[in-house]
This record gives C-alpha cells, sequence and structure tokens, in this order.
C-alpha cells in the first residue's frame, strides 16, 4: 500500500484546471445555466430513467434552480405515476405539443425510445427550447442529419447527458493521458462485459430490437465510443466490424413470448417474476392496457435481432487504433481498458464484484517502458453509474460549475459516439470497412474542434 497513490475525489475536479478549457459550441451550453435563475423543466419519456435520475433526484437535490412544468408519454398510466414518483403536482400529457405550447418550458429533458429521441430533440430547438438528451443521441444516420440541421438553422443547441464521463475513474483516466503519463498515445484497448443479470436485461426490454435501440451497438456502446472519443481527444475515422448472436435470442433453449406466459420457468435462469418487483410491476404491468410493452420479455424471444457478441477496430482521426469488444452474458460486469503509449502503458480492470467486497476504490496502473510501476487509487464515487450521475446534474443545473476535464457534451460529441455504433452495423452488413465521413456531414478532425457544420 505505501507505494501506492490515494487520490482525493476532490482532486479529480481541481487537479486538470489548468489543462484545458471548454470551448466553442460546448462552452455556449455551458454558459446556459449562468443565464436561468430557476429551470422551468420539462420531460418527455417518463420511464424508468426519466423518473429517477432526471425525476425524482433532480427535485429532491435541485428544488431551488429547478420546477417541472410539465410531463409527457404515450403511456398515460406512466405519465400519471411518474408525478407520484417525481412529487411533481405540473400537469402529465400525452400529447408533446400540446404539453410544449401550454408549458413553455426554458429545457426538455429527452428520455424515450432512442429512436423517438430526434423527433423531441428537432423540435425542442425548433421552439427555442434547450433539448438535454439522454445517451444515445440518436440511432440512425440521418436522424443526426436532423439534429445537426435543426441546430444549424435555429442557433440552438442540444446537450448529450454522458454520465460516465464524470466517474472518478474516468476522469483520472482522461487526466493522466492530458498529462503525458505514457507519451504518445498510440493505441487502445477497450473490452466491456455486461453480466448475466444487467446484460440480459436488455433482450428482456424493447432493446432487442434495432428500430427502437439502433442495437447495443448504439444503446450501450455509445457510452463507451463517447469514453473512448473523449478519452483519445479526436474523432474516429474508420470502423470494421463483427457481430453476431450467441447466447440469446434463436439462440436459446426455449423461447416464450414473456416469463410470465412461459413453460420453462423451471428450467430457465433468466426467469423473472415481474410482479413481485413492486416498482417494475407498478412502471409496466399495470401499464401494459395502454400500450401492451411487456417489460418481462423472454430474452430468448424468437423477434431479438441485436447482437450480443461485438467486435470492432476503429481507427481514429489523430491514428490511435482501438480494439473494442462487447459481451453481455459474462459472469462479472465491468471493463478492462489499457493504453498503450511510446512511453509506456495505463491500465485498468473493474469488476464490479469488487464492489460488494471490503475494496471501496478502483485502481489504475501506470507501467513505464523502462521504469518502475505505479498505482493510483481511485475512491468509488456515491452516486450512481460509478458516482457520474450527481456531478452530471450538478453541472447540468446549477450555475457557473467549471468544466476543467471538458465533460459538458453537446451535439458533435452525441453524434460521433453513436456513428460509431452505426458504423459497425453497416460494416457488419456488408463486411466492408466503413468511413464516418461518409455518414453525415460531420468531419473526423484530428484535434476536436465544436463548431458547427
Ligand atoms: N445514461 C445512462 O446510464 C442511462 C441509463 C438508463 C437509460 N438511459 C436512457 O434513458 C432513456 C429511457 O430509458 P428507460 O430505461 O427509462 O426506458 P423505459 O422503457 O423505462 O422508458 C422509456 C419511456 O419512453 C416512453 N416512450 C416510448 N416512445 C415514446 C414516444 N414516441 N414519445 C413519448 N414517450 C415515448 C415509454 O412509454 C416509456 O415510458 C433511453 O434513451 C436510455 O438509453 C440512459
Amino acid at each position: 500500500m505505501n507505494r501506492r497513490n490515494f487520490l482525493s475525489a476532490s482532486g479529480l475536479i481541481t487537479g486538470s484546471a489548468l489543462l484545458g478549457a471548454t470551448t466553442g459550441v460546448n462552452a455556449q451550453i455551458l454558459n446556459q445555466s449562468k443565464n436561468v435563475k430557476k429551470w422551468r423543466l420539462a420531460m418527455v419519456g417518463t420511464g424508468a430513467r426519466g423518473t429517477s435520475m432526471w425525476g425524482k433526484d433532480v427535485l429532491a437535490t435541485y428544488s431551488d434552480h429547478v420546477e417541472f412544468v410539465g410531463l409527457c408519454d404515450i403511456n398515460e398510466g406512466r405519465v400519471k405515476l411518474a408525478k407520484e414518483i417525481i412529487k411533481t403536482d405540473c400537469p402529465g400529457y400525452t400529447d408533446f405539443e400540446k404539453m410544449m405550447h401550454e408549458t413553455k418550458p426554458d429545457a426538455l429533458i429527452v428520455t424515450t425510445v432512442d429512436s423517438t429521441h430526434h423527433d423531441y430533440i428537432v423540435r425542442a430547438l425548433e421552439l427555442g427550447v434547450y433539448p438535454i438528451s439522454e445517451k444515445p443521441m440518436s440511432t440512425d444516420a440521418a436522424k443526426i442529419q436532423q439534429i445537426l440541421d435543426a441546430e444549424k438553422q435555429t442557433g440552438g443547441n442540444c446537450r448529450v447527458t454522458f454520465n460516465l464521463r464524470y466517474a472518478p475513474l474516468c476522469i483520472k483516466i482522461w487526466q493522466l493521458l492530458r498529462e503525458n503519463a505514457i507519451g504518445k498515445l498510440t493505441s487502445v484497448d477497450l473490452h466491456w462485459y455486461l453480466d448475466t443479470s444487467h446484460g440480459a436485461e436488455y433482450f428482456r426490454r424493447w432493446h432487442r430490437l434495432v428500430e427502437k435501440s439502433g442495437s447495443l451497438w448504439v444503446h450501450k456502446a455509445s457510452h463507451h465510443f463517447d469514453l473512448l472519443n473523449w478519452w483519445i481527444d479526436s474523432d474516429p475515422e474508420e470502423v470494421f466490424a463483427l457481430g453476431g448472436l450467441e447466447h440469446y435470442g434463436k439462440s436459446g433453449p426455449f423461447h416464450a413470448t414473456n416469463c410470465r406466459t412461459c413453460n420453462h420457468i423451471e428450467q430457465c435462469k433468466f426467469y423473472m417474476d415481474i410482479t413481485k418487483k413492486e416498482d417494475l410491476k407498478r412502471m409496466y404491468v399495470d401499464n401494459e392496457k395502454y400500450d401492451g410493452y411487456l417489460r418481462d420479455g423472454c430474452v430468448f424471444k424468437d423477434d431479438v435481432n441485436i447482437d450480443d457478441t461485438m467486435a470492432a477496430t476503429i481507427k481514429y482521426a489523430n491514428g490511435v487504433r482501438v480494439a473494442y469488444s462487447l459481451t453481455t452474458y459474462s459472469p462479472y460486469e465491468g471493463f478492462r481498458v489499457s493504453f498503450n503509449g511510446t512511453n509506456g502503458k495505463i491500465d485498468t480492470w473493474v469488476q464490479s464484484s469488487n464492489r460488494t467486497s471490503d475494496v471501496d476504490y478502483d485502481e489504475i496502473v501506470i507501467c513505464n517502458n523502462f521504469g518502475k510501476r505505479k498505482y493510483v487509487q481511485i475512491p468509488f464515487g456515491t452516486s450512481g453509474h460509478w458516482g457520474a450521475d450527481r456531478p452530471l446534474k450538478d453541472q447540468v443545473f446549477l450555475p457557473n460549475i467549471p468544466d476543467p476535464n471538458q465533460q459538458c457534451a453537446g451535439s458533435r460529441d452525441g453524434a460521433f459516439a453513436c456513428l460509431i455504433g452505426i458504423a459497425a452495423r453497416q460494416s457488419i452488413a456488408t463486411g466492408n470497412v466503413v468511413k464516418i465521413a461518409d455518414l453525415t456531414t460531420l468531419k473526423p478532425e484530428v484535434k476536436k474542434e465544436y463548431k458547427r457544420v
């Protein structure tokens, strides 16, 4: 232990203040909170993420800075429940246009099914409302283009809430790379593992359909691709990918529509009785009558049309090469990442099982090519998603929160994070290397420039 450095969480916020300032469009996004005394917030998509992270928690923590003026969802039962969960008496709507015209919000939180984000982002921009979108910003290149065009036409900006940029471990890696800890960065190996609990959840829900989620290449991997883009500080240029459905969907041993109607519950390791999970029952089962959505879908259902096993090679405009993989049926949850530089290597291996033991930190190992190893320990963050969710919200809603680690993300970041996955889907379909520049008007740059295109 005595050869190890222990970092305080506050060091992560202040430590890199001199490394760089947020500029261009992202600085404009950051400055929006300076001019608003109390945010008049509307939300579209009042499901799990909307009501918790962006609803109940926001009102409980930032009530001096925000108020909800409207909630909207296509499912009227979920809108009603959302008011109860969030503890607001603002009006609920199933008609989005009506909500926007009656409530005149300053900002719109977009937490709907991924494939619909662009509709609400574009409409908010047209109405002069600030859209704050969950990741992925969108699921297809044409939809991303619509958002870019709408920003250009209206002069507005969309914020994309990439929470993992705010996780203490991820920040420390960003800082080490900026401090030139391993010389010139040449390649990165990133391998992400979803365990049989979290991983299976994607195959139970709407995420199992490419037309709703853009596949896990977009829905899930956009988190990872955004981290890569931010860490590497360059835009991705080319993608080659392979993928398949090896474990869930048609590859499974038996198939049903959902767990409640299944004849194989004794044999199935993925059986879930949703009626025993009070929160899920209230949010989804009790509201099936409005839209027929089954939250306990069979993970082996025939209609699963996304990959569960994915590998890609990504070339960045600054020459960095990335080897990436995502597996959705691992015995533990976490990731391994290795940054290879001309002078050494930065490694970390996160296994969420650590978090239930007496260890309360993540560890980064910095190896010098001809020198000693250094071990840096990062205390676990306390809020959701590895400590990321709270500092992200602080920056979104509180005035004058600085951005020394350049975490504030706009449509350009949102687009490139999705475009790698969209290119991967295209690469799998065609067997070819896909150039990111061929997908939208965004052209990859060696050093990211936050200006409009
Ligand atoms: N950043 C993160 O770590 C994180 C974590 C979870 C979810 N998310 C994102 O949050 C969003 C919501 O995910 P969730 O887990 O809450 O899903 P969910 O299924 O619980 O909620 C989605 C809601 O959107 C509603 N909806 C669907 N289509 C709509 C439409 N056209 N108009 C209005 N409402 C519509 C559904 O009825 C549902 O209530 C997704 O984009 C997801 O990617 C991000």
